[in-house]
C-alpha cells in the first residue's frame, strides 16, 4: 500500500517513518498520511490534463479530507479547490488558499455561506437550484459583484458502483435535470441575471467508479446539452466540469485503472462530442477527493481487549473505531489491515476487528487475515485517508485522531487530537442547573 514499507525489525513503515516510532510519539489511533503519494495522485491528474492540451482545473474535492495543511499542499499541486460549507472554506482562506480557485458547492448554501464566499471574492459558484440561482444573484448585486457560475445538472446518468444506470427522469437531490427541461430554464434564467457570469455545468456521476464508460457517457450527455443550448438560446459554454468519483484500491478485486488513462478517457470524450459538434473546445475541470488522498491514509490503533467467541468468531477490538472511520458501518466498506510492529510475519489467524463504541455494529473490518494478533499490538487499517478524519464524530464523546503528515522519514502533526476539554469546549449548563451547595 502507497509509499509503505517493511524495515529490519518487521514494523511497518509509512514515508520513511517507523510506524511503532509514530504511535509512541503521537499515541494511537492516529491518522497518517503519505504526503508523497497524496502529491503523486495530485500530479497524475495535472500531468494527465496538460497532456491532453485542453485547458483544464483540477479542483481537489476537499469534503474527503479538509485541514489547513491539505489546502497548502493542494495549492502547492496547482490544484483547484472544491468546498462545501463555510467550514470547508474557512480551512481553505485560513490556509491562504488563493480564492480565484475556490470552488463553491452545495444544495443548500445559506445566505451568509454565500456572503462570504463573495466578501472572499472565490472563482466559482456550482449553482444548484432555481432558488440559489436568484438568491445569489441577489447577494451578488448587493455587493456590486458580478460572479463566476457553473450550474449543476443531471445529465441522466448515475453511478452504482460499477454500472451506470441512464435515465429518462433523474432521483436526485441534487441539480437541475437536463431531461425534463429544468437545465434548460436553468440555462436561460442564469444567462439573464445581470450578476451572474455563466461559464458552463457541471455533472458529478457518483463516486468510487472504476470504469470510464459513466464519465464518457456523461461527457456525450453535457455535450449534446450544450448544443442544444447553442442552437436554441446562442449561449456558449466555456467550462464543463465533469466532477469526481474516480475509485481506488481499498481491497483486493478493487480495479481501479491508473489516472491518466482515465484523464485521457474523458479528455478523449470531450474532445470527440465538442468537435463532431462544430463547438469550441471548453474548458475542462474535474473534482477527485478519494483518489487524491484515499490510498495515502493508514490508521493505526492498538488492540486493546479480545473475545473469543469457539467455533463462532473472534473479536479483536482497537482503540477506536466508527467515530474515526464510520465507512464501515454506514456502507459495508472493506479494508486491509496488518499487525503493523510484525508487519513482516504471515497472516494466519481470521479475526473481526471491533472498535470501542457501545454499538454492535462498530466493526471495521469483518473476517480478516491477521498475524496471530496480541494485546498490545498495532493495527494498521489502509486506505483511509479519504472520508474518514472528514466524518469522523464524537459519538461517545470519544476524542478525534490526531493526524500526521510523514515525508522521507520526517513526520509532521498537521491535526492535534482533541483534549477531554474540547470535548466539553461548547457544552454549557444553564444557572438554573447549577449545583447549589
Ligand atoms: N464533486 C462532487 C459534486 C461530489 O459530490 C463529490 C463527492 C466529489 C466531487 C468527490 O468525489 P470523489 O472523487 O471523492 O469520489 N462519504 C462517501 C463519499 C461521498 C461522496 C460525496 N461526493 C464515502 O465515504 O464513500
Amino acid at each position: 500500500h502507497g509509499t509503505s514499507s517493511i524495515n529490519a525489525q518487521g514494523h511497518l513503515e509509512i514515508g520513511g517513518c517507523d510506524v511503532t516510532d509514530l504511535a509512541k510519539q503521537y499515541g494511537t489511533p492516529l491518522y497518517i498520511v503519505d504526503e508523497t503519494l497524496v502529491r503523486q495522485r495530485a500530479r497524475e491528474y495535472v500531468e494527465a490534463f496538460r497532456t491532453s492540451g485542453l485547458k483544464f482545473q483540477v479542483a481537489y474535492a476537499s469534503k474527503a479530507f479538509s485541514t489547513m495543511a491539505m489546502c497548502a499542499i493542494a495549492e502547492q499541486e496547482d490544484m483547484s479547490l472544491d468546498v462545501v460549507s463555510d467550514g470547508e472554506l474557512y480551512t481553505a482562506l485560513k490556509a491562504g488558499f488563493p480564492a480565484a480557485r475556490i470552488h463553491f458547492h452545495g444544495n443548500n448554501k445559506t445566505p451568509d455561506e454565500i456572503n462570504m464566499a463573495l466578501d472572499a471574492n472565490i472563482g466559482c459558484f456550482v449553482v444548484d437550484n432555481f432558488i440559489e440561482l436568484q438568491l445569489l444573484n441577489a447577494l451578488a448585486g448587493d455587493k456590486g459583484k458580478k460572479v463566476n457560475v457553473l450550474l449543476r445538472v443531471t445529465p441522466g446518468v448515475e453511478a452504482h458502483t460499477h454500472d451506470y444506470i441512464s435515465t429518462g427522469q433523474q432521483d436526485s437531490k441534487f441539480g437541475f435535470d437536463v431531461s425534463n427541461g429544468a437545465a434548460f430554464r436553468a440555462v436561460q434564467e442564469a444567462a439573464g441575471l445581470a450578476n451572474l457570469e455563466l461559464l458552463g455545468v457541471h455533472s458529478h456521476i457518483g463516486s468510487q467508479i472504476f470504469e470510464v464508460d459513466g464519465f464518457q457517457m456523461a461527457a456525450g450527455k453535457v455535450a449534446q446539452f450544450a448544443v442544444n443550448v447553442r442552437d436554441e438560446l446562442n449561449v456558449t459554454f466555456r467550462v464543463i466540469n465533469l466532477g469526481g468519483g474516480f475509485g481506488i484500491r481499498y481491497v483486493e478485486g478493487d480495479t481501479p485503472l491508473p489516472i491518466a488513462t482515465y484523464v485521457k478517457a474523458i479528455t478523449d470524450a470531450i474532445k470527440s462530442n465538442f468537435g463532431e459538434a462544430n463547438y469550441p473546445l471548453p474548458e475542462i475541470w474535474v473534482e477527485p477527493g478519494r483518489s487524491i488522498v484515499g490510498d495515502a491514509g493508514t490508521t493505526l490503533y492498538t488492540i486493546g481487549t479480545s473475545k473469543d467467541i469457539p467455533g463462532v468468531r473472534k473479536y479483536i477490538a482497537v482503540d477506536g473505531g466508527m467515530t474515526d472511520n464510520p465507512r464501515p458501518a454506514l456502507y459495508e466498506s472493506k479494508y486491509e489491515a496488518v499487525i503493523a510492529n510484525r508487519a513482516n510475519q504471515a497472516a494466519d489467524e481470521t479475526v473481526t476487528v471491533a472498535g470501542k463504541c457501545c454499538e454492535s455494529g462498530d466493526k471495521l473490518i469483518i473476517d480478516c487475515e491477521l498475524s496471530k494478533p496480541e494485546v498490545g499490538d498495532l493495527l494498521a487499517v489502509f486506505c483511509t485517508g479519504a472520508y474518514n478524519y472528514a466524518m469522523a464524530s464524537n459519538y461517545n464523546r470519544i476524542r478525534r485522531p490526531s493526524v500526521v503528515f510523514v515525508k522521507d522519514g520526517q513526520a509532521d502533526l498537521v491535526v492535534k487530537r482533541e483534549s477531554l476539554d474540547d470535548i466539553v469546549g461548547n457544552d454549557v449548563i444553564p444557572e438554573r442547573m447549577k449545583r447549589t451547595s
